[in-house]
């Protein structure tokens, strides 16, 4: 890392500044407001214009982050100039759990993967999956939410999308039953998550190796997971039988110049990667859906008349989507507001200058399009949620990355459509039986983690729908 001095003069020379920012503590910098109140702490500092910059103490030494808030900023770090952008901090710790999958690893190893992985996200592979998603939504309501409801009591809809998501990522991607063992599996999912958030904003770590309580817990888990996830190539290898998933294409990939098949720990890496990032974020933006329906039932009204008339109460399907834009514009502008991958973050390779300031080399960048969504020069009302903006002809005027949830360039999100089919199938079979209510005076708190979901987890009561083919 180049001292202050060097960082100064190295601007000087090109002509641009260093951005202005928030001074912070001696040492600490900022990691204390960040620390307190994540998410306040950066729309504060939206004051500071849109390029800030402030310090952070973590495991690896004093941090300098530059947020950068403006469309064509985001473009030049996540598109046009990605190649002097390399995944950075968060990642790390990351890998302690997923390894060097297609959202850590990088370079010429990653584009293979990723050409490799592709095929599984296809729109055509994906006109399969409708059905099991649809499938797994109705288990749920059956299991589960009857009963509730005809009790009134109250469900906390986050663990209940979690539940969903992981076994729609199971069942898809991996051909198997992570809900039959959903206690263990979901308990070991939980708390990696938990346990590699805390290691991100902390200001200093031990190692995994040391035996604390926390450190054994974590490695009990991570060998669940690891054991399930081993059994499953141990399994399809042993069979050589193609299901179509994600993992029979993965264990059939063979390297284009050497033949070889790929080894068993980057194949668990692969799954692990889409078992974690295939359902924590998809969880958290389905909670968000229900939560601001519940807050707004002008749009709720306006969503179930839309299914009533297309689906008249039978299930969705895939060739459904196209008709139902209403559902599919409640979740983008539940993305835009509480995007899960609220933060997107960088390390400037080499030396840069975005909007005529010093990116120094080394230094830490973010896009965040929590941000970026709520920006007021970008959007009119920017904390209203108004799912009309999404509609067809709207959106003319909007700036290229005014809007990505889903990240862009090369390291674009591979799930982006798997979750909008998703989402649009779990929110049209759910929102034709139900409507949940947020639990009267509990107050609902975002929580910037690894993604952006509610902190205290989403208490609903369900109210039945009537629908024409039930009343
Ligand atoms: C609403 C749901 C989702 C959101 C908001 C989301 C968001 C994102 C974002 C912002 C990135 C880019 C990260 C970066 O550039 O640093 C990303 C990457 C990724 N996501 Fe998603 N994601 C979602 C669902 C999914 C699903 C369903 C899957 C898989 C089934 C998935 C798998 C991945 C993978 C593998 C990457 C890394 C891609 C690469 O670098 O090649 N995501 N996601």
């Amino acid at each position: 890392m180049k001292s202050a001095m060097e960082r100064i003069s190295e601007s000087r020379k090109s002509g641009t500044n260093v951005a202005p920012g928030p001074r912070g503590l001696p040492l600490l910098g900022s990691s204390l407001s960040v620390q307190r109140d994540t998410l306040g702490f950066f729309d504060a500092a939206r004051t500071y214009g849109d390029i800030y910059r402030f310090k952070l103490l973590s495991p690896v030494g004093i941090l300098t982050v530059h947020v950068l808030s403006r469309p064509e900023y985001v473009r030049h770090v996540l598109r046009d100039h990605q190649a002097n952008y390399r995944k950075s901090g968060a990642y790390d710790r990351l890998s302690a759990v997923i390894g060097n999958g297609l959202l850590t690893s990088e370079g010429d190893f990653w584009r293979r993967q990723r050409r490799l992985a592709q095929p599984a996200f296809h729109r055509s592979r994906l006109a399969l999956l409708g059905k099991t998603m649809t499938a797994a939504t109705e288990e749920m309501l059956a299991q589960r939410w009857e009963a509730a409801a005809r009790a009134g009591t109250p469900l906390d809809l986050a663990e209940e999308m979690t539940r969903l998501t992981l076994t729609i990522v199971g069942r898809t991607m991996l051909s198997t039953d992570l809900a039959d063992r959903s206690s263990e599996v979901g308990q070991a999912v939980r708390y990696l998550l938990e346990y590699t958030d805390r290691r991100i904003k902390a200001v200093a770590v031990l190692p995994e190796s040391v035996p604390t309580p926390r450190n054994r817990r974590f490695r009990r888990s991570l060998k669940i997971l690891d054991d399930l996830v081993y059994t499953l190539i141990d399994e399809r290898r042993g069979q050589g039988e193609d299901r179509g998933d994600l993992l029979s294409m993965l264990a059939a990939a063979r390297d284009e110049e050497t033949g070889e098949a790929m080894s068993e720990r980057q194949l668990r890496d692969e799954l692990m990667t889409i078992l974690i990032a295939g359902h924590e974020t998809t969880a958290a933006a389905l909670s968000w859906a229900w939560y601001l329906l519940s807050k707004h039932p002008e749009v709720a009204r306006t969503m179930t008349a839309e299914l009533d008339s297309v689906l008249g109460g039978r299930p969705p399907t895939f060739d459904d989507l196209p008709s139902l834009p209403y559902t599919g514009m409640v979740f983008k502008e539940t993305l835009r507001l509480y995007p899960p991958g609220w933060m997107i973050a960088r390390i400037a390779r080499e030396y840069d200058e975005i909007g005529g300031y010093a990116i120094p080399k080394g230094s830490r960048v973010a896009v965040s399009p929590y941000v970026v969504h709520r920006n007021p020069a970008l959007w009119e009302n920017p904390e209203g949620f108004d799912p009309e903006r999404f509609a067809p002809g709207r959106a003319t005027g909007r700036p290229d990355y005014a809007y990505f949830p889903f990240g862009g360039g090369p390291r674009k999100c591979i799930g982006g459509n798997f979750a909008t089919m998703e989402a649009t199938l779990v929110l049209a079979t759910v929102a034709q039986r139900y409507l949940p209510e947020l639990v009267p005076g509990f107050r609902v708190r975002p929580e910037a983690a690894i993604s952006l979901r509610p902190k205290d987890g989403l208490p609903m009561i369900l109210r039945s729908v009537r629908t024409p083919s039930r009343s």
